[in-house]
């Protein structure tokens, strides 16, 4: 497999053997340490002693900008009580069922409607970015959500690396397909490998990100390691994990979800108070960890967003395209 090196402004391949593997890469990231991650975030030590061991420290800013200013869940929650279906369908499956799976070496299949495409190391894909932090709320679909801080790089710097060709209407995603590592791919509980997409002008919008970090370390196995999309305004399920496909397409592409329960899971998966899932109500929320007893909260249109995001669905019928 030839992979590729992709520059600011475009690719030159290289040999495999050129490439600095990314566990080094990311140890050379962290060399600044906690004092550094502490100093830039203010934010490092109270997190610290919950996180598991094995996450790497990152060096990163925190983008208040677009941060919601509610205090993060605890960890435990984060790491726990989450949907990764390639190693279970119970919440507590992923933290439990993941620890074969082998984040490193990871490389990225980028193909499509590009200029430049090709297979990339993850070190390729994220090298010129800063890493930023950014405190978004997860609204699952499920009517629940929690408060996270991602560490990442804006989607849309990346793709734009890429030179999308005018064609690129969408962007579709891929996580990766290895049954051996993921015990739940054995079953066909979804068409696997898991899909997901965006409308590329969704995918280029600031608030999308692609994160390789949580809590100020590389993320979790359960968490979607190496590489994971996040979409703040969107139901949780849009945001893929352990991607290893970036393919830019003319047209709408499938996505997981959709595929198995069409009339429950649009393409758009907007957070939509207004419009309810078949299964749930989704005017309110259940905040994880706000105690049993405590009451729901009204969801957000947009999940909150709706000043920055709206426009991409203006003339848009939004019960249609939920
Ligand atoms: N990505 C993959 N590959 N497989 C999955 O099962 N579940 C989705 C999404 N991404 C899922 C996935 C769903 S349903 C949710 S709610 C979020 O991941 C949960 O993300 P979290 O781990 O950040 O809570």
């Amino acid at each position: 497999m030839l992979i590729k090196r992709l520059g600011p402004g475009g690719s030159a391949d290289i040999q495999p053997s050129e490439i600095t593997s990314e566990s080094v890469y990311l140890n050379r990231r962290c060399l600044l340490q906690a004092a550094l991650a502490t100093a830039v975030t203010g934010l490092g030590t109270a997190w610290a002693p919950r996180i598991r061991a094995e996450g790497a420290k990152l060096e990163f800013t925190r983008n208040d900008k677009l941060s919601i200013g509610d205090p993060p869940n605890d960890p435990v929650d984060v790491t726990t009580y989450n949907n990764f279906y390639e190693f279970g369908i119970d919440k507590s499956a992923p933290s439990k069922n993941s620890g074969k799976f082998k984040p490193s070496p990871w490389t990225v299949a980028v193909a499509g409607e590009a200029e430049i495409t090709g297979q990339f190391g993850l070190e390729d894909i994220l090298k010129p970015h800063a890493l930023e932090e950014r405190v978004y709320r997860l609204r699952c679909v499920e009517a629940w959500s929690m408060v996270i801080p991602w560490v990442g790089i804006p989607l849309g710097a990346v793709l734009k690396r890429f030179k999308p060709t005018s064609n690129a209407k969408y962007v579709a995603f891929k996580t990766v397909l290895r049954p051996s590592e993921m015990p739940g791919q054995r079953f066909p509980v979804l068409e696997w490998p898991y899909v997901e997409g965006l409308r590329i002008d969704e995918a280029m919008h600031p608030l999308s990100l692609l994160a390789v970090g949580v809590f100020g370390r590389t993320l979790p196995t359960q968490n979607g390691a190496p590489l994971r999309l996040i979409t703040p305004w969107k139901y949780g399920f849009k945001s893929i994990k352990s991607i290893v496909e970036i393919r830019f397409t003319e047209r709408e592409p499938p996505t997981s979800w959709n595929i198995s329960a069409p009339h429950e899971y649009g393409f758009y998966a907007n957070v939509n108070p207004k419009v309810d899932h078949p299964r749930w109500s989704q005017a309110r929320e259940r905040r994880i960890g706000s105690g049993l007893f405590a009451s729901k909260v009204p969801t957000l249109l947009f999940n909150g967003y709706e000043k920055e995001v709206a426009h991409l669905y203006r003339g848009m019928n939004l019960a249609k395209h939920y």
